[in-house]
């Protein structure tokens, strides 16, 4: 979960050009950062390692062509500037950045027991075993070094030895090369070098890049076999990526939702057709996501049981693996992820494929792992996504929801309308509630424990809204189907509780208000979501009405990533960077 780039071409200041890379990856990790440059006329290596954030940050470190950064999320060893990448082998000739864990650590650390180790991180052991090797061929020495590593990497190396090459492989972590006029790139993701190309190659595992300024060549390892790879052309743009004037990418991605669901609508007919008649055939249908996208998963299932007869099991990812053997060729896994690059969805995907099942999914980075693993995709085509809290690609995982699922009743033109329909409530709800949500984090912040309660389609809405006020403003939030309030939670209700009800007058209304009733007359300070008002609520918020009830889940969660972000704010805190939290999750 840590970012990596590295730059080696004609621009003259490469520790500069890895740097503000690194400031935008800075989202995949933030506790801790560095950078390594050749400096220009010599074959010592420069190394900057710091703690903390990257975003204003600036090097002391020496103009040269070749550099390579990492921004780090820790997994093993403390945030310290010992533990921060670059690492480097006893001679110093040797520099590593890698995102990914290597499991077997601990028996090579042991078998290197002469080497002087300077961290307590798994990377560190990759340049000391390379050292074994003697003085080979950098691409030999990494691809030996990789026939005795275990786990999963992207990994970029150079050597002082050979101080124009930069060496780059992958396995089960993402590593994209960027190819400009002025040099080439590889990074966890294009966003990085956005500004300068939009020509990329998407490694796949096994692979290796061999990088010098003016060429990139293309390994299997370990046979070293040499191959052609595809270019692609990244359709984002640096400003689609840039937060512009805005406080933090997270309000951006907020207020941007009309328009990225308007581009939601934009699919291959065929794909889409296809996805629809593969979902309804499905003899076992299984929808595998973790966090915000699960939460989308679920209003899947839904909509897929309301408008396409057709019934699912949603998974969370990190356990299916434990259901994965029972998968066969008669099984569909459907897959969801904004990343499309999730360590435990694709690790069930990969037991599951294994076993023969079909893998549809639904992502926002094409080109990603799961993209490249599935049968078909659908994509989200919301743009890049910075803020670490996913907001429009879960909007627009919902409307590809509701366009599968308009086209298994064959209906595709109806629910593309309505989406679009729903492009202006949204816009409605953003207009309604931006300051109402200011007025009430006021109050939430102030708060230790908060409840969102809501049936049916609106449910996961509640745990969206839970999830979305947890993890940025460090509230405890919980979120469930109000129905099972009384089987537990209420216990916790007492006199000024906060309890959010999401209430749209829909076939849910009555049942829903009658909880909230009961979590009222225990005290609670009730905060209802409708589109019509009611004298229990104690706050209201206004939804605006959607053409069709199945759209409310899409009104109903603006406000309440509005009120997340806010909160937050209130409280001084970042919210685009969540403590030990990181965007793209690429560890299990
Ligand atoms: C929460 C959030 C996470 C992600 C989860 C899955 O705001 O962003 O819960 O939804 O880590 O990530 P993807 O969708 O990239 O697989």
């Amino acid at each position: 979960m840590c970012g990596i780039i590295g730059y080696v071409g004609e621009l003259q200041d490469a520790a500069r050009v890895v740097l503000n890379g690194l400031k935008k990856l800075e989202y995949r990790g933030y506790d801790s950062w560095g950078i390594a440059v050749i400096p220009s006329g010599s074959t010592a290596v420069s190394i900057e390692k710091h703690i903390g954030h990257i975003s204003g940050a600036e090097t002391m470190l020496p103009k040269g062509s070749l550099a390579i950064g990492h921004t780090r999320w820790a997994t093993h060893g403390g945030v310290t500037e010992a533990n921060a990448h670059p690492h480097v082998s006893c001679g110093g000739d040797i520099i590593v950045v890698h995102n990914g864990i290597i499991e077997n650590f601990q028996e090579l650390r042991d078998e290197l027991s002469q080497h002087t180790f300077l961290s307590q991180t798994d990377t560190e052991v990759i340049p000391h075993l390379m050292e074994e090797y003697g003085k080979i061929p950098l691409e030999q020495a990494v691809s030996k070094a990789l026939q005795r590593v275990k786990g999963s990497y992207a990994i970029l190396v150079f050597s002082t030895r050979e101080p124009e090459k930069m060496i780059a492989v992958r396995k089960e972590s993402p590593l994209v090369i960027g190819l400009s006029s002025n040099g080439f790139f590889a990074a966890s993701d294009a966003v990085p070098f956005l500004e300068y190309t939009t020509k990329a190659v998407d490694l796949d595992d096994g692979e290796m890049a061999v990088i010098t300024r003016h060429h990139v060549e293309y390994y299997d390892i370990p046979s070293m076999a040499k191959k052609e790879k595809q270019q692609k052309k990244i359709t984002w743009t640096a400003e689609a990526a840039s937060k512009g004037d805005n406080a933090h990418y997270m309000i951006k991605e907020i207020l941007e939702q009309p328009s990225a669901l308007r581009n939601a609508v934009v699919q291959d007919k065929q794909k889409l057709t296809a996805f629809a008649k593969e979902v309804m055939n499905a003899k076992n249908l299984k929808l595998v996501a973790c966090g915000t996208s699960r939460h989308a998963a679920i209003i899947g299932r839904y909509l897929f049981t309301k408008l396409g007869k057709k019934p699912a099991d949603v998974y969370i990812a990190s356990e299916f693996s434990y259901f994965a053997d029972s998968s066969d060729a008669d099984t569909v896994i459907l897959a969801v992820s904004q990343s499309g690059e999730t360590a435990d969805v694709l690790d069930g995907l990969r037991k599951a494929k294994g076993k023969g099942a079909r893998i549809l999914s639904i992502v926002n980075v094409m080109g990603s792992t799961i993209d490249r693993m599935s049968d078909i995709t659908l994509y989200l085509n919301c743009g890049p996504e910075v803020g670490v809290a996913s907001t429009k690609a879960f909007l627009n995982q919902l409307a590809v929801f509701y366009l599968v699922a308009y086209t298994m009743a064959g209906k595709t033109e109806e629910g593309a309308k309505q989406i679009k329909d729903a492009a202006h409530v949204v816009e409605e709800s953003i207009k309604l509630n931006n300051e109402k949500m200011k007025m009430l984090a006021q109050t939430i912040k102030k708060f230790e424990h908060v409840y969102f309660l809501a049936r049916g389609v609106n449910f996961p809405i509640a745990i969206e809204g839970a999830l979305k006020l947890k993890e940025i403003s460090y509230v405890h939030a919980e979120g469930m189907p109000a129905g099972e309030l009384k089987h537990g939670t209420l216990a916790l209700i007492e006199k000024g509780t906060p309890v959010i009800l999401i209430n749209p007058t829909d076939y849910t209304y009555s049942d829903s208000l009658s909880n909230g009733m009961e979590t009222k007359a225990r005290g609670a300070f009730l905060i209802g979501l409708s589109n019509q008002i009611n004298p229990v609520y104690d706050f209201f918020i206004q939804l605006p009405t959607p053409s069709n009830e199945l759209l409310y889940p899409l009104v109903a969660t603006v406000p309440l990533q509005l009120l997340a972000y806010y909160t937050a704010c209130e409280k001084g805190l970042n919210p685009d960077k969540p403590r030990n939290l990181a965007k793209s999750v690429t560890v299990k």
